[in-house]
């Protein structure tokens, strides 16, 4: 199959944990270095911004939209994720998006990445393009 990630791919190693927490709208509160390192930005780039600016068009809508019904319900999402990086690249991940709380009751999320496996991003690349 032919398909278009973008540019140059990031490769994740077997010690990659990329770290995300976002408010409950899904802005950036915090971001690990390995996750600035590996998307390209710098933290102060990041925080505040939407989580979407990593997203990768080959991502189906509905892939989303199951992850923010799933947090909102308290519960806990995984899945593969293709995320682009700051000068056109990608990168593949193994995505799990929890809620949690802050200090003062509010609600965030936190997302922990892994490293895929081949047989996780080739299921990702056949699943997708038949998914809206
Ligand atoms: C904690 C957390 C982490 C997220 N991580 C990503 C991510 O790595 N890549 C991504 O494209 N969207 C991520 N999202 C989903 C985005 O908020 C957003 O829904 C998605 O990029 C689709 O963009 P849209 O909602 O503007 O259509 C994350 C959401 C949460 C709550």
């Amino acid at each position: 199959m032919n398909i278009n990630l973008g540019g140059k791919e990031v490769r994740l190693n077997s010690n990659s944990m990329i770290v995300t927490e976002t408010d409950a709208k899904g802005n950036i509160t915090f971001a690990s270095k390995d996750f600035c390192k590996i998307a390209g930005y710098s933290k102060e780039e990041l925080i505040g911004k939407s989580h979407n600016c990593v997203r990768n068009s080959f991502m189906p809508k509905d892939a989303f939209k199951d992850l923010w019904n799933t947090v909102k319900s308290g519960n806990r999402w995984s899945g593969t994720v293709v995320n682009s990086t700051k000068d056109g690249g990608y990168y593949w991940v193994k995505a799990t998006v929890y809620p949690s709380q802050n200090k003062d009751g509010s609600t965030k999320y936190i997302s922990v990445r892994v490293m895929p496996t081949q047989k996780e991003i080739d299921m990702a690349i056949s699943l997708y393009p038949t998914m809206v």
